[in-house]
């Protein structure tokens, strides 16, 4: 359980920060992958109708539960999630040369499906923008505990901002809980972190939350491109 007042600070700390983007970056988008932490960032957006746009990469391989997320945001917020599609060409033929599932086969093989379905879509998506926004925390992973409020963004030449870097995985669901927020039916599943449905399992008590993301994998490849970091792909800290 999470002290109340803290909670509080870290929420009036988070609204600040998207005030300072909606007022200082424009144009300034945020990035939802549609699960609880983009969630929060939604509801806050949209419900205070800060001037940022959103928008999530369908990657053609995402869960039906997560796609039944844009339908849930039409009807909670009367408003359409901006979406951003691999490029089709791209997609046949890496499925052509390498098959429908040759993620699994290798690293190298999974970075080059990320690249092509997540990556491109993201550059295409921040074309033009100041500044970027993302639902990571440092507590998701071992690769994001030195995750910063403010980025600077050099591979994108622009500002990124994690307004959620501080929160705990029990702020996101006591804002979720408190105000209404619609959120993946998959997180009701044993899915705390969720990406694209074959390289997404259920995790079991007890493990990492980000162990289900691509499980066959050691955990320092465990990133899909989208968060470059000092022109590194991610910090490691000891695990
Ligand atoms: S990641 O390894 O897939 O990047 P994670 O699922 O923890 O990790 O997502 C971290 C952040 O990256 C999300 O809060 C969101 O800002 C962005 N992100 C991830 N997937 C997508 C997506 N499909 N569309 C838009 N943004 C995404
Ligand atoms: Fe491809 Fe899996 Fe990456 Fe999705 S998460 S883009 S299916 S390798």
């Amino acid at each position: 359980m999470n002290d109340t007042s803290e909670y509080e600070i870290r929420l009036a700390n988070t609204v600040a920060i998207l005030e300072k983007i909606a007022s200082e970056f424009t144009p300034a988008v945020f990035a939802s992958s549609l699960a609880a932490e983009d969630m929060v960032l939604t509801d806050l957006i949209l419900r205070r109708q800060f001037n940022i746009g959103i928008f999530s990469l369908e990657t053609g391989r995402l869960h039906k539960e997560t796609l039944a997320m844009l339908d849930k945001i039409r009807a909670t917020y009367a408003v359409d999630i901006q979406l951003f599609k691999p490029n089709l060409d791209a997609v046949e033929d890496y499925v052509r040369q390498h098959g429908v599932n040759a993620f699994y086969d290798s690293v190298d093989m999974r970075k080059e499906c990320c690249r092509i379905r997540k990556v491109e879509p993201l550059n295409r998506a921040l074309k033009g923008k100041k500044a970027w926004i993302t639902g990571q925390r440092r507590a998701q992973s071992a690769t994001r505990t030195e995750l910063a409020v403010q980025e600077d963004d050099v591979a994108h030449a622009m500002q990124k901002f994690n307004p959620l870097a501080d929160w705990t995985e029990d702020d996101v669901w006591h804002y979720i809980r408190s105000n209404n927020v619609p959120y993946n039916a998959l997180h009701d599943k044993g899915y705390p972190s969720i990406g694209c449905e074959p390289c997404t399992r259920a995790i079991q008590p007890g493990e990492d939350v980000r162990a289900g993301r691509w499980w066959w994998e050691n955990p320092e490849s465990k990133e899909c491109g989208l968060h470059v970091v000092d022109g590194k792909l991610v910090r490691i800290k000891a695990i």
